[in-house]
């Protein structure tokens, strides 16, 4: 059923206001999705009422705030079906989930010329931390290219994957051309190698529905605030038995069985990585995020954003001069583009007088701009409270920007 967008946008109090006397068009939710009023209570509900550290005291409090985080694991595993609630790692977002994994892993299985292989099209945060684990090892990058559509030549694989490949990350949606990545086939290539694989969840959780079974990939990371959800709060998901056998990535509180000067003993999953007090308030948040998107339908949600995809790719294509960066035939989320040899900087700065929000440069993705050989690109990228009209009000100005710039 066609989600009534009029009313789910009254849900989002941010996207009420004006920005320089214009409605504000905000078509940046790649960068980070605005907040449901339900998370934003959410927190302050939390703060107001419950808030105390988690798994250290015996009082009421500190139970209630560990129950309430807890329960938030639960929503996690049973949103993206994680076997058990212990395969879900709180971390501070994406890149941090990823970090722990290329750390870890990299300690545990990586020696001198290993290989470890992304792709052509991964966020910075899916290239420098194997890049680290590289340096630190001795190990080789290697790449599954790309073609100019902004589509992975996957058959490459066959040619990458060696006896030495260890793991292999790749981003399921990208963030800056918005393919959408054959993964299963990706992990099932791999896998009959016995190679793991981590998948970027950054830019799918929100547009798609993911089941971590079904995939059968070994890690998936995501963050809470490109999912309606809070900043700072995001997830790895990682199958038992990886969990289990690498190490942990920081030392400190609640990652600890036992601590003596000759030795410490580390705790269970999932505390073993999650030293330090939990960002425990967002991890609530988030979930209050995931039941928000459950209860519109992430099936939904996804029809809605397709027909704005449409909508978007058809009326940006009619404008003289504008070039796609990124016509991958499996697409979501994001429109990449530039418009005449008018660079991305200015276009945005245009925009921006307009009251619209879009990103421009490299969005953390400099090879894939390196590859086609540009500064950047104009990104406009949508969620499903976005409407048609605003896809009007964004190709008028970019008629504007044409005016003033052209
Ligand atoms: N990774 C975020 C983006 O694509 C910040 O904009």
């Amino acid at each position: 059923m066609p989600l009534d967008v009029e009313k789910i946008r009254k849900d989002f109090p941010i996207l009420q206001q004006q920005v320089y006397g214009k409605p504000l068009v905000y078509l940046d939710n790649a960068a980070t999705t605005q907040k449901p009023q339900v998370v934003i209570d959410k927190i302050a509900e939390c703060y107001r009422t419950i808030n105390s550290n988690i798994h250290r005291g015996v009082h009421y409090l500190s139970e209630r705030s560990s129950e309430a985080y807890e329960n938030s694991r639960t929503a996690v595993q049973k949103f993206i079906n994680a076997k058990f609630p212990f395969e879900i790692i709180f971390t501070r977002g994406t890149t941090e989930a990823i970090n722990l994994v290329a750390f870890s892993f990299g300690e545990k299985f990586i020696r001198e010329g290993d290989e470890i292989i992304i792709s052509a099209m991964e966020h910075h945060s899916n290239i420098v931390p194997w890049q680290m684990v590289c340096e630190r090892k001795n190990a080789k990058l290697r790449i599954i290219p790309m073609n100019e559509e902004g589509e992975l030549i996957v058959d490459e694989l066959d040619r990458l994957i060696s006896n030495r490949t260890k793991i292999i990350a790749v981003t399921h949606i990208s963030n800056s051309l918005g393919t959408i990545n054959p993964i299963k086939e990706i992990i099932s290539k791999a896998h009959s190698h016995k190679i793991p694989v981590l998948i970027d969840g950054a830019q799918s959780l929100q547009h798609t529905k993911i089941d971590v079974q079904e995939l059968d990939c070994d890690f998936y990371a995501f963050s809470g605030h490109k999912i309606y959800g809070p900043a700072g709060v995001g997830v790895l998901y990682g199958k038992e038995e990886w969990l289990n056998h690498i190490p942990p990535y920081q030392g400190g509180g609640d990652m600890i069985h036992n601590v003596t000067f000759e030795k410490t003993v580390y705790n269970k999953l999932p505390f073993k990585f999650e030293a330090g007090t939990a960002n425990y308030i967002d991890a609530i948040g988030l979930a209050t995020a995931i039941e928000y998107i459950q209860n519109i339908g992430i099936y939904d949600i996804a029809m809605q954003e397709h027909q704005l995809m449409q909508y978007a790719a058809t009326k940006l294509s009619s404008i003289d001069g504008l070039k796609f960066y990124g016509t991958a035939k499996n697409k979501a989320g994001v429109i990449s583009f530039l418009l005449q040899d008018i660079h991305p900087y200015d276009t945005g700065m245009i925009l921006d007088k307009l009251g619209i929000a879009v990103r421009t440069g490299n969005h953390c993705t400099q090879p894939v701009m390196d590859w086609y050989k540009i500064p950047g690109t104009v990104r406009a990228s949508f969620a499903f409270y976005n409407t048609l009209q605003e896809i009007d009000v964004l190709c008028d100005g970019l008629q504007k920007v044409k005016e003033m710039m052209g």
